[in-house]
């Protein structure tokens, strides 16, 4: 995962980056580096832990030079100590180079590159990098570039690279295959980054490189692109329109509470432009340009990870119950490697909130390369998914920066609704006036999310009571087993408390055994048609003494009588319901996380983009 930046220009380049690597700390934070170019010097300074601590170490160091290269590591291979972080070194020293993925074959080329000579530092794949650039630019005694060009020749994995050069301080180069890389592109001076963050504050203007691009920023001239195979590219510069203020807190004391509060907002943004004013049209440009695809596909395979998975599981219940295409969910990193069933008529939905999750993004090469249509429902723009994909629709959330995915989620449910409404539509498997009265709830779905967002307060004191609990259970049926999912999902991730998602009627399979008194169980139990079904489970657990937290629809008395505790939230349509329910849920792992003194944004062991697999 990983988070590189680069600098080149006429200002210092240490704060600009070391600002940067505040920015791309979402993507790893097990230890951070920087390397300067300053005259014939370099100096490398890196350390454990935060970029926080690095910034630290670099006091009263000579942190001078105006090119200069940075690293917020995720470690793949390596412990996270000081040695295995960025920027690696050459043998002579004269080359210092920062990585973000995986070199596969690095075994292979590290033994070679010992028979010849080398003495490597780390435990890490990323030294074999550097240590092979150089070794190739003396064997055949060429210039850096093209040295670059014939490692990354024998390279097998993913990367993204910034390199610089000893006595070389007029030159960054940069590459990437399978992981993110930007240019920002300034008045003489340039930016490398993972992801637009650290560039934003001085340039709109980015390109983004392709697989097997090479970069070669110089300070006063555009930067020279040319393929590993030395095939000059001329790439588009693209202008963005995120303002840093979307980077940033607002008030909140952490990213993932500003995220949550912003739902009512995205949710709107995202149906922006897509739902006509008095609610009877709904479009997606993406949709209606390959509406036949959609029409005539004789089944829909959803990939995804994580919590954009459990967004795709109740796409899966939509699109079935509208649309009545068959669906299958599947995890991407299952999907790449088993050799799937395709067909030339399937329609392949890659959801993913960064756009650039490795798996995802191999699988939906396996589903190309069988011919399938593939479709992207993706938040970054420009990302690599979107730009993988035949067609999509933005969730135009904005930046995520929570670790922990929240406004991005509910933007894929939204996304998917409008998708599912739309096709169903055009299929005429769903009549004009329950069209009708689900677009105008879909519409009403961002107010009643404000609604719930009152509630902050009474969930933070109910947090305060489960802090003691070691597990979890979460129980839905229908469209709220998902949501049990990514609720159990949420608060493993950021207050480290192992929870498990069950649908409710399978406890009495095996879960059950694990209630007691001090087994806090949160039911989704709303007013729908498994209403009873869920309060029997209920009581299920009631009887065996379990704590319920039960999240229910507005003015439910009985459930007053069976729960420990009831959380209300507004009634809406079933197939809506996931969009209000996940809310409750999301604040309530916030504030057990924030109890427990967790580092929410940042959670431990995670990153924000899983751009390895
Ligand atoms: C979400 O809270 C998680 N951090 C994680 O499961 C995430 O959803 C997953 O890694 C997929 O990411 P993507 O949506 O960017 O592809
Ligand atoms: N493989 C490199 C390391 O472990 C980079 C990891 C990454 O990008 O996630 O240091």
């Amino acid at each position: 995962m990983c988070g590189i930046v680069g600098y080149i220009g006429c200002r210092d380049a240490f704060p600009i980056l070391i600002k940067g690597l505040y920015h791309l700390e979402y993507r790893g934070y097990d230890s951070a580096g920087v390397a300067l170019a300053n005259g014939g010097e370099m100096n490398i300074y890196k350390t454990k832990g935060r970029v926080s601590e690095l910034e630290a170490f670099c006091k009263n160091r000579d942190v001078s030079g105006t090119a200069g290269i940075a690293h917020t590591r995720w470690a793949t291979h390596g412990e996270p100590n000081n040695i295995n972080a960025h920027p690696h070194y050459s043998e002579s020293k004269n080359i210092a180079l920062i990585h973000n993925g995986i070199i596969e074959n690095y075994v292979v080329i590290k033994d070679r590159l010992i028979q010849n000579g080398c003495h490597f530092q780390s435990d890490t794949d990323t030294e074999v990098l550097a240590q092979l650039i150089e070794y190739i630019k003396e064997l055949n005694n060429i210039d850096l570039c093209a040295a670059v060009q014939l490692a990354l020749g024998q390279v097998i994995g993913a990367y993204a690279i910034a390199v610089m050069e000893k006595g070389r301080p007029d030159r960054l180069i940069a590459a990437r295959k399978s992981s993110p890389l930007a240019l920002g592109v300034g008045e003489d001076e340039f930016f490398i980054a993972s992801d637009a963050s650290p560039i934003i504050e001085y340039t709109n203007k980015v390109i983004y490189l392709e697989d097997e691009e090479i970069a070669v920023v110089y300070r006063h001239e555009a930067p020279k692109i040319v393929t590993i195979g030395n095939i000059e590219k001329t790439r588009e510069i693209i202008q963005l329109e995120i303002s840093l203020s979307q980077l940033e807190k607002g008030g909140y004391p952490h990213f993932m509470l500003k995220e949550i509060f912003d739902q009512p907002r995205t949710l709107r943004d995202c149906m922006r432009g897509r739902i006509d004013a008095d609610c009877k049209q709904v479009v997606l440009s993406g949709i209606r340009d390959h509406k036949e695809r959609f029409c005539n596909a004789k089944r829909i395979i959803i990939l995804a990870c994580g919590t954009s998975w459990h967004a795709g599981l109740i796409g899966e219940y939509l699109l079935e119950e509208f649309c009545r295409i068959p669906v299958e969910v599947e995890y991407s990193s299952e999907f790449r490697y088993r050799n799937p069933v395709m067909y030339p008529d399937d329609v392949v939905i890659a959801i993913s909130q960064s756009g650039e999750t490795a798996d995802t993004l191999a699988a939906i090469d396996l589903a190309r390369r069988a011919g399938a249509f593939v479709y992207g429902i993706c938040n970054v723009v420009g990302s690599s998914i979107a730009r993988n994909t035949h067609s999509g629709s933005y969730t135009h959330v904005g930046p995520e920066i929570g670790v922990a995915s929240t406004k991005a989620f509910t933007a894929q449910l939204m996304t998917l609704a409008m998708m599912s409404l739309c096709i169903a539509r055009e299929k005429k498997t769903i009549s004009e006036e329950r069209f009708l009265r689900l677009l105008e709830e879909l519409n009403r779905i961002p107010d009643k999310v404000e609604r719930i967002l009152r509630a902050d307060e009474s969930i933070k004191n109910l947090a305060g009571i489960f802090t003691y609990a070691h597990n979890f259970i979460y129980l839905g049926r229908g469209y709220n087993y998902p949501i049990a999912m990514e609720g159990a999902l949420k608060l493993k991730e950021i207050s480290y408390i192992h929870a498990e998602g069950y649908p409710a009627a399978e406890m009495k399979h095996g879960p059950i055994a694990l209630i007691d008194s001090e087994m806090p169980v949160v039911a989704i139990a709303t007013d729908n048609e498994m209403y009873e079904k869920v309060i029997s489970n209920i009581q299920e657990v009631k009887a065996r003494n379990g704590r319920i937290i039960a999240i229910v629809s507005e003015n439910d008395a009985a459930m007053k009588d069976i729960a420990d505790y009831v959380i209300e939230i507004p009634a809406t349509e079933d197939c809506f319901d996931p969009l209000l329910t996940v809310i409750p849920l999301q604040l309530l792992s916030y504030h057990i996380a924030v109890t427990k003194r967790r580092d929410v944004d940042r959670p431990r062991n995670l990153a924000k983009s899983v751009t390895v697999e």
